[in-house]
């Protein structure tokens, strides 16, 4: 039976991946975008090329306006009627450290990195009642880093809803997150934004996004898995 995964920032970078991954191994993809509606056509035509017989519509949602995401599985694209996985993929990361942080800063850093996934995963589990959830988290959700302060705070809460909801949300919803290492430099950021960062890492590795695509796909298809976090780091979680 045909399968449709909604994921959140997917023009670009690791959204891109985990949609076409997703695509590459029979999903159907919903490919929601903020601002990128450019490469969330391209990528949706690319798909539609290769997969002619599913559909990859594309979906405008800011995720910063929480009428607007309380709203998302109102408004699915045609031909769309159920969503079996929801990926929580889209996030903002700016830097700030605790007394540089104002109370907009903080919100904004909450809503996009927290409060929408948190939001869509309750309307996931209120209209379709079952399937599956993937989070995308940080490996840094392990450690006190204080350079972006308002992120790592709205992703360690990510963390703990993703194990909260796995158990409220069972026997019918699983919910499971991927905590990535050094996967991309930030957009506008030269690759050696990471050098050091990669060193570091026990596996001197940095991580290919198709390793994080492939550990989303794992999650959503293994029926035993609930409540886990897949560090796909190089093993940055352990130092
Ligand atoms: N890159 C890494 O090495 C790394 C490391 C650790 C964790 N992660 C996590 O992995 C995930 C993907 O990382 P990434 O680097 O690929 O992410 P990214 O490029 O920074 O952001 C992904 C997408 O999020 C969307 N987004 C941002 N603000 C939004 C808003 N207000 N409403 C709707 N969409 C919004 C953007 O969509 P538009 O472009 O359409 O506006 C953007 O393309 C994130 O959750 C990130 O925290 C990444």
């Amino acid at each position: 039976m045909r399968k449709t995964a909604f994921v959140t920032g997917s023009a670009k970078r690791i959204g891109s991946a985990i949609s076409e991954y997703l695509a590459s191994s029979g999903w159907e993809v919903v490919l929601h975008y903020n601002h990128s509606r450019d490469d969330a056509a391209h990528l949706s035509e690319k798909l539609k090329q290769l997969y002619p017989d599913r559909l990859f519509p594309i979906f405008q949602c800011d995720l910063s306006v929480s009428d607007a995401v309380l709203s998302v599985f109102n408004r699915l694209p045609e031909g769309i009627e159920k969503i079996d996985a929801l990926i929580n993929n889209a996030s903002i990361f700016d830097p700030g450290k605790i007394d540089e942080t104002s109370l907009g800063f903080l919100r904004k850093q909450m809503m996009v990195n927290f409060e929408a996934p948190f939001l869509l995963m309750q309307a996931f589990k209120n209209h379709f009642g079952e399937g599956s959830v993937v989070n995308l988290l940080d490996t840094k959700i392990v450690k006190n880093e204080g350079t972006h302060a308002a992120y790592l705070l709205a992703k360690k809460n990510l963390a703990e809803l993703t194990r909260m909801a796995a158990l409220d949300f069972s026997p019918v919803i699983r919910v499971n997150g991927v905590a990535p290492g050094p996967v991309l430099p930030p957009p506008r950021k030269s690759s050696d934004y990471l050098k050091d960062v990669v060193e570091k890492t026990p596996l001197k590795k940095q991580v290919d996004v198709n390793d994080i695509a492939f550990s989303v796909y794992f999650l959503l298809n293994n029926p035993s898995v609930t409540g886990q976090v897949i560090f796909c780091d190089s093993g940055s979680h352990l130092v």
